[in-house]
């Protein structure tokens, strides 16, 4: 789940998602504002896993991944695996948000993010579908 101001995030989302489809788990993607907090919070019942991510607005994350990641705070979310991605563009703040919030809803772990400077680029895409891969990889899928 995510969300983006000027698409770049959404490209890290696609790119991220293509690399865990690539692994061969069933993905599914949520662009926040667009999805209610509460479809996303039916998903992650039988889901093994989640990540969340955002660009960095004012020093944040953005306002919709505040919102589901609260709406989630409250869910038990045992048995999974998160993290967050996203893009920044000097000091960044999203991920910290996230990472936080994340850390509050009873996942298993917070694994390590991914993050890029400004819009990603063709390599930037490219490590980014890897650690989708490398993320799926991680789960435990029954
Ligand atoms: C209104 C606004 C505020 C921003 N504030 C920050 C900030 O505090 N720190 C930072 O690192 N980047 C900041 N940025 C830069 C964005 O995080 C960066 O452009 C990012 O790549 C946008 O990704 P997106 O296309 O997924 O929204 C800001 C951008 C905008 C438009």
């Amino acid at each position: 789940a995510y969300d983006s101001m000027w698409g770049g995030t959404e490209k890290l989302a696609q790119a991220i998602a293509r690399g865990a489809a690539n692994a061969g788990i069933v993905v599914k993607v949520f662009k926040m504002g667009a999805t209610p907090n509460s479809t996303v919070a039916a998903e992650l019942f039988t889901a093994s896993g989640f990540l969340a991510g955002s660009s960095t607005l004012n020093c944040s994350m953005l306002p919709n991944m505040g919102s589901l990641l609260i709406y989630l705070k409250g869910l038990g979310a045992k048995g999974k695996k998160a993290a967050a991605f996203g893009t920044f563009g000097w000091g960044g703040g999203a991920q910290k948000d996230m990472e936080e919030l994340l850390a509050k809803s009873c996942f298993d772990a917070v694994e390590p993010g991914f993050n890029c400077k400004w819009t990603p680029q063709k390599a930037e895409l490219e490590a980014a579908e890897k650690y989708g891969y490398d993320f799926a990889l991680k789960l435990k899928v029954e």
